[in-house]
């Protein structure tokens, strides 16, 4: 099989990539869904990251840095190149840039159910640290950390 994960080129989301990053954030995460990434790629308080297959935008990832710490926003692949390891490649850059801007630990929230990202966040190296309950309607949330 093709090594995706090493071709994946990681870098800074610009305007220009903004419509694509859009198309991956509503067929991930649903119409209803809209992130103001014009405004968030402006602000040094968050750093969005996507990756690059063949110059097609193919996932992305975002974080908020306050002073040491930092929480993990988002992070989506298209469905055609889940499981080659991009979004281990966009998190693992994420977490060098977060660090350098003098972040030393990141947390997420994320849906109880959602067993692909638990999976991918444990074997980054996040540990569990409790649920909060309803945090998503009627579903709760699983809290990580990470240090980084
Ligand atoms: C979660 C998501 C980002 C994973 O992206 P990915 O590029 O496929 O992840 P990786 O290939 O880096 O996977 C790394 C590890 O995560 C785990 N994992 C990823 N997808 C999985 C799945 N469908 N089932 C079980 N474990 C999974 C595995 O442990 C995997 O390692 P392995 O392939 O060696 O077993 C992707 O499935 C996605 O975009 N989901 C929809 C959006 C979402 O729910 N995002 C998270 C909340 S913001």
């Amino acid at each position: 099989m093709k090594n995706i994960y090493q071709n994946a080129e990681i870098s800074k989301i610009f305007e220009k990539d903004i419509p694509f990053v859009r198309e991956i954030e509503r067929t991930c995460f649903g119409e209803k869904f809209h992130e103001n990434f014009e405004k968030l790629i402006a602000n040094d308080s968050y750093i969005y990251l996507l990756a690059k297959v063949n110059n097609e935008v193919v996932a992305y990832a975002g974080a908020s840095i306050e002073y040491e710490q930092s929480d993990l926003l988002y992070v989506a692949v298209k469905s055609d190149f889940r499981r080659q390891k991009i979004a281990s490649k966009l998190l693992l850059s994420l977490f060098e840039m977060v660090k350098n801007r003098g972040a030393e630990e990141m947390f997420l929230e994320v849906e109880e159910d959602n067993t692909s990202a638990i999976n991918l966040y444990k074997g980054l190296g996040f540990v569990f640290l409790g649920t909060r309950k309803n945090y998503y309607g009627d579903k709760s949330a699983m809290v990580f950390v990470k240090k980084l």
